[in-house]
């Protein structure tokens, strides 16, 4: 049994064949001929985070594949956590009824510690800041599907670096690959966390730390803004002084390469005008969608069908 807790897990073995598997999902719902290889399983999505794309789209993908779906959303009030059952003991029970569980929690951790103790596959599907293995996976089979290649690319990762799990689960994932450079703007507040510069250093791979946006604009093929993470600032103060930091404008993509792609793993609040959404380069809806058949290439890959 598996479970998917980080992405430093994956092989690139794994990761192909669950991209390969989620091509192959995509032609399915397309064509309307997914196989309900999944009919006499129930999968548990227990989110103690607010989520739209992530929980819903592992939902659909259970759905879709003919799963059962039992889910609690704001898990913290809506389940026993509220009286104050530990996460050990609310897994022990998800066991009990489902075959494999979806997990969302504000802290880092939380789905090792639920993994533990679980006899039945765990999905993290975001560890406060730590992790969120599913969003990096799509993020990179949306690479591979607007560029058809995962080598030799040119990245910025703009923003919130230092809480942005989605950058901390692709970082493993493109480091498979060879020939890619990256630049990480950012303000000094917000920085890539020093274990991942020092894996970055310790592997040799070309980066760059920069704090203008518009100094990697031309020079980039995949340019991925990120949201502050309001929910992770203890000081409000600290968060006002950040939070308009960098704003893509129309302005900025006259000198953004005609094939380079635009991805944020949403929501946005104030990150991307809005008017970018008409670009071909703005990718982050086709991006959002791309998780739905991630996400039911990642449920066959555990349930090994
Ligand atoms: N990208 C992402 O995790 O979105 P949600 O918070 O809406 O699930």
């Amino acid at each position: 049994m598996h479970h998917i807790l980080n992405t430093k897990q994956l092989s690139k073995i794994d990761v192909e064949r669950i991209l390969k598997n989620a091509e192959k999902m995509e032609k399915e719902c397309k064509t309307g001929k997914v196989q309900k290889v999944l009919k006499d399983k129930v999968v548990a999505c227990v989110f103690f985070e607010p989520s739209t794309r992530t929980r819903l789209s592992f939902e659909t993908a259970a759905l879709k594949l003919g799963a059962s779906v039992i889910s609690v959303e704001n898990a913290t009030s809506n389940s026993s956590a509220y009286k104050g059952e530990s996460i050990e003991d609310t897994t022990r029970m998800l066991c009990s009824y489902a075959d494999l569980i979806v997990m969302r929690h504000s802290k880092t951790g939380t789905a090792e510690a639920a993994a533990k103790v679980s006899s039945k596959p765990i999905i993290n599907a975001g560890d406060g800041n730590n992790q969120h293995p599913s969003q990096a996976l799509l993020d990179l089979y949306t690479i591979k599907k607007e560029h058809g290649r995962l080598n030799n690319l040119s990245f910025a990762f703009v923003g919130d670096l230092l809480n942005s799990r989605p950058l901390h689960s692709l970082i493993p994932l493109l480091n498979l690959y060879s020939k890619n450079t990256f630049y990480f703007v950012s303000p000094k507040e917000l920085e890539l966390p020093k274990e991942y510069i020092d894996y970055f250093k310790k592997k040799n791979i070309s980066f760059k730390k920069i704090k203008n946006l518009e100094e990697v604009l031309s020079k980039v093929d995949v340019l991925y803004m990120t949201r502050v993470q309001k929910e992770r600032f203890v000081n409000m103060k600290d968060y006002e002084k950040v939070k308009d930091t960098f704003l893509l404008k129309m302005k900025h993509l006259e000198k953004l390469k005609k094939e380079a792609i635009i991805m944020h793993a949403l929501p946005r609040v104030n990150e991307i005008e809005q008017e970018i959404d008409q670009d071909s380069r703005a990718a982050y809806f086709r991006q959002a969608e791309n998780g739905l058949y991630v996400r039911m290439a990642l449920f066959q890959y555990l349930f090994e069908v």
